[in-house]
């Protein structure tokens, strides 16, 4: 029933769909899905890598099945805990109750405290091997890439990386697996928001993973979500690398606003316009209260320049805007250009919160802050472009720093 999808000669990509969940994490928007990647390697021992959400393994033991028949498993390498891979793992047990557990200490903790299990544990310590027969696996820790657990595992023969979290999409995979297969076009942009949301906060974790994994030769990274990447690897690494160290990939600017009545609305169209009027092409105006906030993120982590905009509410920040700035601190978004905008109506608080954000982050502060009370006239509207222009001669200046 099911189509055998080889990695390599005895390696079979075995992962799900998951196209019912409408949140990652139950509040990342899922519009396009995604999938839950495992792998199944067959050699004088067999050997799975990860494993799949609960909710999808009576199909995952099913692709398993059409693949070894009744030969059972005799390895499970565990490179990632989270239930979105390990979901499954009870019921593997269950399945194959010789199975080895391959994993470190943290590994084994998380297994025995989500499913009990504590014997035929096999641990492996950074740059350590396990033989399977004619290949051979090697293990990286890859602490807080996403979780503390989280390690890399390098298949030598045929040089593939099994990456856990790292270099995962959200996104289903529609027909096949491999980017030399299908069009990646659509992952561009869910490779970041998953990086932004799931990866985003560990810059630091992820650039000792890529120094480490500078001295493999990785022919194919598999991770545990979205395509798996081989003729992409040097553009996955690069912008992994760009993430990480929180540079922009391009010059442009997100304009993030709240808005209850318009009036902040039209301060960000002006600012927009003034960015615009100095040449800068990537301007993106997001409404908060339409826009979900990891997309947002994803175009924070892409563009060096961001503006805020929020109302007073209750002598405070719109909702709204408070959700992405907590978002952004979580993530210590690190080296954007910034500046901030808002309306009020009696007496304001918004702005001058907004403005110590700066501060908060370390970023720069472009141009003069605009504030207007009540409705926006010619004069604030004005004031409003002249600090898109100020802004966009600013970021015009740090070109020679970004990277193209
Ligand atoms: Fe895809 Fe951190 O789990």
């Amino acid at each position: 029933m099911y189509n055998k999808r080889p990695v390599a000669d005895n390696i079979f990509y075995i992962g799900v769909n998951d196209r019912q969940k409408n949140f990652f994490e139950n509040y990342l928007p899922l519009p396009e899905g995604i999938s839950y990647n495992s792998y199944l390697i067959i050699d004088e021992k067999v050997a799975l890598i990860d494993a799949v959400d609960i909710g999808f393994a009576d199909v995952y033991f099913a692709k398993i099945d059409a693949i070894l028949n009744d030969r059972p498993v005799d390895y499970l390498i565990i490179n990632h805990m989270e239930p979105d891979h390990a979901g499954a793992i009870g019921l593997l047990k269950q399945k194959y109750p010789a199975i080895q557990m391959v994993g470190n200490t943290r590994t084994f903790d998380m297994l025995n405290g989500y499913f009990g299990i504590r014997t035929h544990l096999h641990e492996v310590k950074e740059g350590s091997s396990l033989s399977l027969g004619k290949r051979t696996l090697t293990f990286y820790a890859a602490p807080m890439v996403h979780w503390p657990e989280v390690m890399a595992t390098f298949e030598s023969t045929d040089h593939i990386l099994f990456s856990a979290d790292a270099f995962g999409s959200f996104g289903t995979l529609d027909g096949d697996y491999l980017d030399t297969r299908i069009s990646v076009e659509r992952y561009r942009n869910e490779l970041r928001r998953y990086y932004a949301c799931i990866v985003g906060k560990f810059g630091a974790p992820t650039q000792a993973l890529l120094k480490k994994l500078s001295s493999l030769e990785i022919q194919t990274i598999c991770p545990t979500h979205g395509p798996a990447w081989r003729q992409e690897i040097k553009n996955v690494i690069r912008l992994y690398d760009q993430w990480s160290r929180y540079e922009a990939e391009e010059e442009g600017v997100v304009i993030a606003f709240g808005s209850m009545y318009g009036n902040t609305q039209q301060l960000a169209e002006a600012i927009a316009e003034g960015i615009v009027s100095r040449g800068i092409k990537n301007v993106v105006i997001y409404n908060v209260s339409k826009t979900d906030t990891s997309l947002i993120l994803s175009d924070i982590f892409k563009y060096k320049g961001l503006i805020i905009g929020s109302p007073t509410y209750m002598n405070d920040i719109y909702p709204m805007i408070e959700k992405l700035l907590s978002a952004i601190k979580h993530r210590g978004i690190k080296n954007r250009l910034y500046s901030c905008f808002g309306s009020f109506t009696w007496a304001g608080a918004a702005v001058k919160q907004l403005t110590a954000f700066a501060a908060t982050m370390g970023w720069e502060l472009a141009g003069t802050p605009v504030e207007n009370k009540q409705a926006v006239f010619p004069d604030k509207y004005q004031e409003a472009f002249d600090l898109g222009q100020t802004f966009a001669n600013r970021l015009i200046s740090l070109r020679f720093s970004i990277s193209r």
